[in-house]
């Protein structure tokens, strides 16, 4: 009861003491085992949420790929992370970077789809799609595609969505799925994209179901990153003081990573080591199953337009 109030009223659940109050409660899953041998892959590794999650796998024995935008991002989150950890340079939004960096991947227990932009102006990748389609829903949708194989051979393998609780608010754009008709605006934007991700997150799980590799989405309430700071500061303003620290904001994806809970399910959305609905009453409606289908065949279209 106390947990879903906590996720209903929003403010209080997102905010570190909806972490500190779960944390208390009976039946607080427990902190995960060491993840010796295991390969795990984070995307925009150099920062917040990604280094977070990225210094935590490490802190478990786990090899790091700590994928950043380019070379000097990839040597900062190589430097700031200890334990074993490789830095690699790859544009996520780029469907060619990503096969690239697929190719060069022997192993790999987990990869956390973690890097995320919401940029001020409409703005496009190198393939010409809408970043925050590009970097949140395109660049998830090749790379776990590319890397399945290596996944598959690994398994039980992971791969864990990074999305917002901002998702909540949009539905899919039906017959516009990139918003190229719709006048652009920063936050609907994005939160479209993150609510594209979690379809996306179903549609993986369903495809890779019996493989032995489970397709996971999380949010992470609401934490003090370099990325609210300098893309919200009016929100980080006001909510500053009660935000959550980087690892807190972190927690639920290295917990999904390396606990054996998250092996039990596939295609879920998860916030604070619980499963959570993915839409609200008074929310956005759900998506049809003609748009859901859409969207698949608009990213298979993408992709394939990249040879
Ligand atoms: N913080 C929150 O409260 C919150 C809430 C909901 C969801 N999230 C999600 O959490 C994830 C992490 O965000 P954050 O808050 O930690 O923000 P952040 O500090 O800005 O981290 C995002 C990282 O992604 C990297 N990145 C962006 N585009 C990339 C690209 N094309 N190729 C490679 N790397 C790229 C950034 O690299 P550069 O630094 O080099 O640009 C940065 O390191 C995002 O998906 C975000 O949407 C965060």
């Amino acid at each position: 009861m106390i947990d879903t109030l906590l996720d209903r009223t929003i403010a209080p659940g997102y905010s570190r003491l909806g972490l500190a109050l779960r944390k208390r409660r009976p039946g607080w899953p427990a902190d995960p085992p060491r993840m010796d041998g295991q390969v795990v892959m984070v995307t925009g590794a150099a920062s917040g949420l990604g280094l977070a999650a990225a210094q935590g796998f490490a802190s478990l024995g786990a090899t790091v790929l700590a994928v950043a935008r380019n070379e000097e991002r990839a040597r900062d989150a190589e430097q700031a992370i200890s334990g074993d950890v490789r830095g690699v340079a790859c544009d996520v939004s780029s469907v060619a970077a990503l096969r690239e960096l697929a190719e060069t991947v022997e192993r790999l227990d987990v990869l956390v789809n973690n890097a995320g932009v919401m940029p001020g102006e409409r703005s496009r990748s190198v393939d010409g799609v809408e970043l925050t389609f590009a970097t949140h829903v395109l660049g998830p949708f090749v790379l776990v595609q590319a890397l399945a194989p290596v996944l598959e051979a690994s398994a039980p393998a992971r791969v864990i969505n990074v999305t917002s609780g901002g998702m909540y608010t949009q539905a899919l754009r039906a017959a516009d799925l990139l918003s190229e008709q719709d006048e652009y605006n920063p936050k609907t934007f994005y939160a479209r994209s993150k609510r594209a991700e979690v379809v996306l997150t179903e549609q993986l799980a369903t495809r890779l179901a019996g493989t032995g590799v489970v397709v996971h989405s999380m949010h992470p309430g609401w934490a003090d990153t370099p990325g609210i700071r300098d893309a919200m500061p009016g929100f980080r303003k006001v909510v500053g003081p009660i935000l959550r620290n980087d690892a807190e904001g972190a927690d639920t994806i290295v917990w999904l990573g390396a606990a054996p809970e998250p092996l039990q399910s596939t295609g879920k959305l998860w916030m604070d080591r619980a499963v959570r609905p993915t839409h609200y009453r008074f929310g956005a409606d759900e998506d049809s199953v003609d748009t859901r289908e859409e969207l698949w065949r608009e990213l298979e279209r993408l992709a394939g337009a990249v040879v």
